[in-house]
């Protein structure tokens, strides 16, 4: 019979997530788990609770013995990764949803817990209420799981569908930062930088890969065109912004940020708005669907009370694919279908193309649809012009063998009438 531990909380921050915790663990005694103090930053601010709840002081609650578990809601990662390092270091278990924080520091995370022999969950950084992480800690074994494809980040998906129902991107942006989806510097929403982090998370617990947020290619949705939605229109396509990996052959696995063209039998086609889904594929099961909100303030409380609830019976990610015998490695070695568009044949070389499928010409915008080595596309001048726009094609990760060569490509830009 598994005795449920008693858990005395140090909250860190008292935002919309840290207030709602607040709120739910008073309601709830059956969670056996009670804040004893805050720490805030602006001790001026109004507040819903008991003065003496609170300290600026984050010595008070990281050197307090009585406290066991400390729940870390602030908005500022370097913050956050003294609150939660210090913490581990103390022997205090930790659950966090700074998913900024944790993927620029995992391995030093991972290394501390178990140094430390105590329990770090973030369930809540990524995909908000969707219980990813502890189902590819649990279930998902590696080397039955083929590929993870979602869509995480709800804002960015919040401004596209908002943009697909005719609002400007402004206003978009702005109701996104008005419900509380966005980050508080969207340019991590809206440039991928968010999505990366949570795939970088992912790979961890996917694949055993520990990598950093800037070994991912990442595009967001910025540069995306009035043309490149009439594209999709024409070809009953979504433009998703997408995080993916998958296992290719011999070990090796890729992960990417990129706005995606989404056909209409993907289950990603009708996420909507702060929505996320994520579709795990793995040998038996074929495809499987994770589906629910992934930013705001409720949904996001719902997983941090789960973790909390799970350190009740000491609960902790054993990371068993990171100490795997055989290591996944990460790869560029694979090719990625892509359409790119652009306002001048001058900004885009089309011989980085390993084969060209269609080109378009109009007074205004051309594209160009084809196959490309993923280093080639990282490292071409064109991959950080902001006025050029790269989108996935569907099914866009194609492996070396499958790729015929030089020939295919000089015979595929001749046949398409490119000098
Ligand atoms: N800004 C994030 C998003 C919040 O829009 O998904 C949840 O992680």
């Amino acid at each position: 019979m598994i005795t449920h531990k008693r858990l005395t909380i140090g909250l860190f921050g008292f935002g919309v997530v840290g207030e709602g915790i607040y709120q739910v663990l008073q309601q709830t005694p059956s969670l056996n788990a009670s804040i004893k103090k805050v720490c805030i930053k602006h001790p001026e601010k109004k507040r819903n609770a008991d003065a003496g709840l609170f300290t600026t002081n984050y010595d008070e609650i990281l050197n307090d013995p009585e406290i066991n578990l400390i729940v870390e809601l602030i908005d500022d990662a370097d913050e956050a990764y003294k609150i939660v390092t210090t913490s581990l270091k103390n022997k205090k278990s930790v659950v966090s949803a700074n998913k900024k924080m944790i993927a620029e520091h995992l391995a030093e995370l991972v290394g501390l817990q178990q140094e430390h022999d105590v329990s770090f969950l973030y369930e809540a950084a990524v995909c908000g209420s969707i219980p990813i992480i502890r189902n590819l800690e649990e279930y998902y074994d590696n080397d039955l799981l083929q590929s993870i494809s979602g869509i995480v980040n709800g804002s960015t998906n919040y401004i596209l569908t908002k943009i697909g129902e005719g609002l400007s991107y402004k206003e978009s942006l702005l109701q996104a930062q008005q419900l509380g989806f966005a980050e508080s510097n969207p340019k991590l929403d809206v440039e991928g930088f968010d999505a990366v982090n949570k795939l970088t998370i992912l790979l961890a617990h996917a694949y055993g890969v520990v990598s950093k947020p800037e070994d991912h290619v990442r595009i967001g949705i910025t540069r995306l065109q009035q043309s490149d939605a009439s594209y999709a229109k024409e070809k009953n396509f979504e433009i998703k912004l997408t995080a993916q990996t998958i296992k290719l052959s011999n070990g090796k696995v890729a992960g990417f940020v990129l706005p995606q063209f989404v056909t209409r039998d993907s289950q990603l086609y009708n996420v909507k708005n702060e929505y996320n889904g994520v579709i795990i594929e793995s040998k038996l099961a074929d495809k499987q669907f994770l589906y629910g909100k992934g930013a705001g303030r409720f949904p996001t409380s719902s997983a941090v009370i789960s973790d909390i609830s799970a350190l009740t019976y000491d609960y902790r990610y054993e990371y068993k694919k990171i100490s795997r015998h055989e290591q996944y490695v990460l790869t560029n070695a694979y090719f990625l279908r892509v359409y790119v568009s652009f306002n001048d044949w001058a900004e885009v070389n089309r011989w980085d193309f390993e084969q060209v499928f269609e080109f378009h010409s109009t007074d205004e915008r051309q594209y160009i649809t084809g196959l490309i080595q993923v280093d080639k596309l990282r490292n071409a001048k064109w991959f950080n012009d902001s006025s050029v726009s790269i989108i996935l094609l569907p099914e866009a990760v194609v492996e070396n063998e499958a790729v015929v060569g030089q020939t295919l490509k000089k015979a595929s830009l001749q046949l398409a009438g490119v000098n």
